[in-house]
């Protein structure tokens, strides 16, 4: 597996990153443990997870079965609690418990909150970064407005600023094409991305129309069955584009994001050996320019109108957002 610089820390990292959100949720420990020995064996180097993840459990899980491999992995975890500068800090050493380590490489604010204080968490990100608990310091879904507002207050203040925006995009998810990758272009910021297959709406496992699989997320999580039916026509496109390259699905939603400009790595969340197995095949799919327009095309319905779900957009619109 190829490496791509991250960002502006210089740092190399596997051009794929592995999610483990579904750790301990939808596979077990010793399932978990396979997936990261095969992941670690096929080059990837860069690991995600969260100290929201199982609240607390994923990062226990992890503990157990880096062990000795923690030295060959790129660690980022992500604030559980508020955005408070207790909570920052407090967060951490109860990731690093969990995580049963002194470090993480990239530490996260998970998501805004409204009434939060930009200087307060610069300053206690940089208190984490100087006490030596984490190299690097980013946020997730943040817009990108207060990303270059934290970055000035942190300039200002000669601290520690972010380096990593992580953020939902995908074939159907293409909010932040408006504003958050040209900033990332122009100021060298990494952009991971999760939720690359749409939660799994471009795995291949749903058909428009068809029954929710039985044990995939799509049983309880409505906002596939809404995606399915609001973009049919182009996942039905998207598959039939599968078949004709000869690829998994999974691949070739992940290798779109993987050649999509201004990103760094998409993220790869996986429930099971065999869709790390399968996923992991968009480090050596190399689409040509012709297919990624292809594909994007197929979802031109989509294309900025489809803002990242979740609480992404109503909290790009809060005006009481900062306190
Ligand atoms: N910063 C944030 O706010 C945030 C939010 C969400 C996720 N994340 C991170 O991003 C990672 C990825 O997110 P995500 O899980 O939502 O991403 P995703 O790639 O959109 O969806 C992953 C799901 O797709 C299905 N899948 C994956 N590979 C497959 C394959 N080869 N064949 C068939 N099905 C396949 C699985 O569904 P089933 O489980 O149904 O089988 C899996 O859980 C997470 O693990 C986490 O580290 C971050």
């Amino acid at each position: 597996m190829k490496t791509i610089t991250f960002g502006s820390t210089g740092e190399q990292v596997s051009e794929i990153c592995l999610g483990t959100m579904m750790f301990g949720n939808s596979c077990d420990q010793a399932e978990s443990d396979r997936i990261l020995s095969s992941a670690l064996d096929a080059g990837l180097t860069f690991v995600d997870t969260a100290a929201m993840y199982g609240d607390g459990s994923t990062e226990d899980l992890l503990g157990n079965i880096i062990g000795a491999r923690r030295d060959k992995i790129f660690l980022a975890t992500k604030v559980h609690k508020g955005t408070d500068s207790e909570s920052i800090t407090t967060s951490i050493d109860e990731s690093l418990l969990r995580l049963q380590t002194d470090r993480v490489d990239l530490y996260l604010i998970h998501w805004p909150t409204v009434g939060m204080d930009p200087e307060e968490i610069m300053q206690a990100l940089h208190t984490v970064v100087t006490a030596g608990k984490a190299r690097y310091v980013g946020c997730s879904n943040y817009p990108a407005w207060l990303f270059a507002h934290s970055n000035a207050i942190a300039t200002k203040n000669g601290w520690t600023p972010l380096v990593n925006n992580q953020i939902p995009y995908n074939l159907v998810e293409r909010g932040v094409e408006v504003e958050i990758l040209p900033q990332a272009a122009a100021e060298n910021i990494a952009i991971t991305v999760y939720r690359p297959l749409l939660m799994g709406v471009l795995s291949g496992k749903y058909r428009p129309g068809a029954a929710m699989p039985d044990g995939s997320r799509g049983v309880d999580d409505t906002r596939i069955g809404a995606w399915l039916s609001r973009f049919g026509d182009g996942v039905d496109g998207f598959l039939s584009m599968a078949e004709e390259l000869d690829t998994h699905p999974a691949a070739l939603a992940t290798a779109w994001v993987k050649q999509s400009p201004g990103i760094t790595c998409p993220i790869v969340g996986v429930s099971s050996l065999k869709q790390l197995e399968t996923s992991l095949a968009a480090a050596t799919l190399e689409l040509s320019t012709e297919q990624h327009d292809r594909l994007t095309g197929l979802f031109e319905a989509a294309a900025v109108q489809e803002e990242c779900g979740g609480a992404f957009g109503p909290l790009r619109r809060e005006r009481a957002l900062l306190g």
